[in-house]
């Protein structure tokens, strides 16, 4: 099993992302994080609390982080995650409380307290409580096993024409993320806009039918309707579990060697993740990119793991 730190900001498909970390056996999730992004930190912390106890998610530490970017305005998505950040299904009260330990400092003592090349860090969210944790306990950089995130794209954007939320909202804590010296592997739109929940995704997890399946439904029934209305895609993209997803299985994913690095003065292209693709990358290369996404595969992992959790 690989353990992980979930770094999110629930948000529709980081909901998800949470759901296939608890349900997948490969997966020890070990802590949840969260940051601002799709919504407040206050509101996001409470989405995730009540995921996890839709999930029945127990004895695993939660905190909340970096209410806002590092040099920037915080930004919130309400038109694709809507008011609450998790709009659509009716959340329950949480079951337990987020701890009072700061999300970094969360991040740092699990890293610091497992066997070095152990804990693998996947942010699904902006960077700013990864790049804060780096910068208190540099350490860290060394210690985890790699770093899986959902961000990016290489040369794609979603929140700009070439940049992508996770990214664009807090770029300089990216570009401290990306230019650290683990392996880090960038999930980004190449892949996960082909994380497309068709309808044959909502009916197989219609047969399911348990209560957290149920949930998953009416999240993805929002999300069709936001990523219509906002994007214009026919079936919403989920993104966040698709990061996930590679930590679990290495073949549902292409994963190719680049260069990356994120923009910071481009006026046009602030929070771009620039790929560079014209030679093979060096030896000294630490930086990945996913693209091709194994579809099937992909959501037969979040199937699996919705009839695992079964109704707890
Ligand atoms: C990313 O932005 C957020 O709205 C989603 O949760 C995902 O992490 C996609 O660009
Ligand atoms: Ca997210």
């Amino acid at each position: 099993t690989t353990k992980i730190i979930l770094d999110c900001d629930p948000g529709h498909d980081d909901a998800i992302a949470l759901l296939l970390a608890h349900g997948n056996p490969e997966i020890d999730l070990v802590a949840v994080t969260t940051v601002h992004g799709n919504q407040t930190i206050e509101k996001v912390t409470r989405n995730a609390l009540a995921v996890a106890t839709v999930a029945g998610i127990t004895g695993v530490p939660f905190a909340a982080g970096a209410h806002r970017p590092l040099v920037r305005e915080a930004e919130v998505a309400e038109s694709i995650h809507g008011d609450s950040g998790l709009d659509g299904p009716v959340l329950p009260e949480p079951a337990f409380a987020a701890e009072d330990r700061h999300a970094v400092d969360l991040i740092i003592d699990t890293i610091m307290s497992h066997e070095p090349g152990t804990i693998t860090l996947v942010p699904t969210g902006a960077l700013t409580n990864i790049a804060l944790a780096v910068r208190k306990e540099p350490r860290i950089a060394g210690r985890v096993k790699e770093v899986v995130l959902m961000g990016g794209g290489y040369h794609v954007g979603n929140w700009s024409a070439s940049a992508e939320f996770n990214i664009v909202i807090d770029p300089e804590a990216a570009h401290i993320v990306f230019n650290e010296s683990w392996k880090l592997t960038m999930v980004g739109l190449d892949v996960t806009h082909q994380a497309l929940a068709t309808p044959e995704v909502v009916a197989a997890i219609t047969t399911i039918d348990t209560a957290p399946a149920r949930f998953v439904l009416e999240l993805l029934e929002f999300f069709a309707h936001s990523y219509k209305d906002a994007q214009g895609f026919d079936h919403p993209p989920v993104h966040d579990p698709c990061a996930v997803a590679l930590v679990i299985d290495p073949t549902v994913m292409k994963v190719v060697r680049v260069p990356l690095d994120v923009e910071l003065t481009g006026t046009l292209t602030l929070g771009m993740t620039v790929a560079d693709f014209r030679e093979e990358a060096p030896e000294t290369c630490n930086t990945y990119a996913a693209t091709d996404l194994d579809h099937a595969k992909f959501w037969g992992l979040i199937t699996d793991a919705l009839e695992r959790i079964g109704d707890p």
